[in-house]
């Protein structure tokens, strides 16, 4: 063994590991941006079809290059008839995000440009991998919203080719047309969710991609990582809480006998933003506009005053809502199943991931670090029938 021992960065905290303009993260004036547009902007007049554009090719596109990215987006929504069977004979009670992987996985082999990019660079294949890429975006609703109507025990609804991306995913949820307000709310929250630096499971997608496999496995890589607790999630148990809480009266005590536990508050704090999370203020509009429209002021009101008293007791330690405080409630108030909350958030991030694939690949290196060895240098091997 070597005799200096080299540093060991466990779980790569701080360390940069790679160069991107598709975000950043200023955590200490709580601000995000993609591609110097400011989260703000971006939520107020874009979309989602035009987040994820920006994110693919650098720049915002103009009306024409738009336009004809949503006819390409909206046109591949469909999954072959074989894609659908598979869905319909997993277990009903399947996770839904093992539902997702196992959708995206499938839809691979029936993609007619897989086999030709195999093992090669973007610059080289362009072309195809961009229209996988969107094949992939596309088809991510329609795997989710399939499902979900599947375990209802209800018709599947065929994706329409007339709505954006956030209306057609609640059109085949729940076979009608969402109102105005609930297909903006979609996608405010696609738009806040679709990238957001080197998060776990966007790692994970560049350590698939950096071998020049291909963006199936890639994305299939980014919805396993994305997954578990750590990552997706606390937004289902921030909204569990407020519905614990039931009413803005009981909510300082419970949250002051929660702390006194030493017990954490879900939808609080954040590794990287020390202050507000743009992406909570911004949802936070929007579940007060909904808690009104839908009758749920009591759930937006028992927020409120966990976050008065969570910023007066922890505010000066830089801890205050994150995005997963405010887009659980939202989703409730949308109707949206709690186990549906973090494949909503793999279906935007799906752009990011791709995104910075994408980007990657530009000057694609291996990714391949080191583990300090700490076992024995030595071992006598004993036969099998020696050993205790
Ligand atoms: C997200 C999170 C893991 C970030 O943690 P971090 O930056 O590594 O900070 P730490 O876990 O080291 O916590 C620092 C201090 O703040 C406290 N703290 C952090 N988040 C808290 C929360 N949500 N509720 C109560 N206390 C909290 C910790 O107890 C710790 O206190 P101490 O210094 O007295 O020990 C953490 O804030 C958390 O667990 N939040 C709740 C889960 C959540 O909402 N996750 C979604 C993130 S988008």
């Amino acid at each position: 063994m070597a005799s200096e021992v080299p540093p060991v960065y466990i779980g790569l905290k701080g360390i940069y590991v790679a160069k991107t303009a598709l975000s950043y993260i200023d955590g200490e004036r709580g601000r995000l941006i993609y591609r110097g547009y400011s989260i703000e902007d971006l939520a107020e007049h874009s979309s989602f079809e035009e987040v994820t554009y920006l994110l693919w090719f650098g720049k915002l596109p103009n009306r024409k290059e738009l336009e004809e990215f949503k006819e390409n987006l909206s046109r591949e929504r469909e999954i072959p008839d074989d894609v659908v069977d598979i869905l319909r004979k997993l277990p009903k009670s399947s996770h839904p995000m093992d539902v997702l992987k196992t959708g995206v996985a499938a839809l691979g082999p029936f993609d007619p440009d897989l086999p030709n990019i195999w093992g090669q660079h973007i610059h080289e294949k362009r072309t195809e991998n961009l229209r996988i890429a969107i094949r992939i975006l596309s088809k991510m609703p329609t795997i989710m919203a399939y499902f979900h109507r599947m375990r209802e025990g209800k018709e599947i609804v065929r994706p329409r080719t007339d709505l954006s991306h956030a209306a057609n995913f609640l059109y085949m949820m729940w076979g009608r047309e969402p109102k105005e307000i609930e297909a903006k709310l979609m996608d405010v929250a696609l738009i806040l969710h679709a990238d957001h630096g080197f998060n776990a499971s966007t790692f994970a997608c560049l350590v698939t991609a950096s071998t020049l496999s291909d963006l199936y496995s890639a994305v299939v890589t980014g919805i396993s990582t994305l997954k578990g607790p750590l990552h997706g999630g606390a937004n289902e148990q921030a909204l569990k809480m407020l519905m614990e809480i039931g009413s803005p009266e009981r909510a300082r005590d419970y949250v002051k006998a929660k702390l006194e536990r030493k017990e954490r508050i879900m939808g609080f704090g954040h590794r990287v933003y020390k202050a507000y999370d743009p992406r909570a203020r911004i949802l936070k509009k929007y579940a007060e506009m909904l808690a009104k429209e839908t009758g749920q002021e009591n759930l937006f009101n028992t927020a409120l005053e966990v976050e008065k008293v969570m910023i007066e007791l922890l505010g000066k330690k830089g801890i205050f809502p994150n995005v997963d405080f405010y887009s659980g409630q939202v989703y409730h108030m949308l109707g949206i199943p709690t186990d549906i909350f973090t494949p909503i958030f793999a279906i935007s991030r799906t752009s990011g991931w791709i995104g910075h694939v994408f980007e990657y690949w530009e000057e694609n290196v291996l990714i391949r670090p080191r583990a300090l060895y700490v076992g024995p240098m030595e071992a006598k091997y004993i036969p099998l029938d020696e050993r205790l």
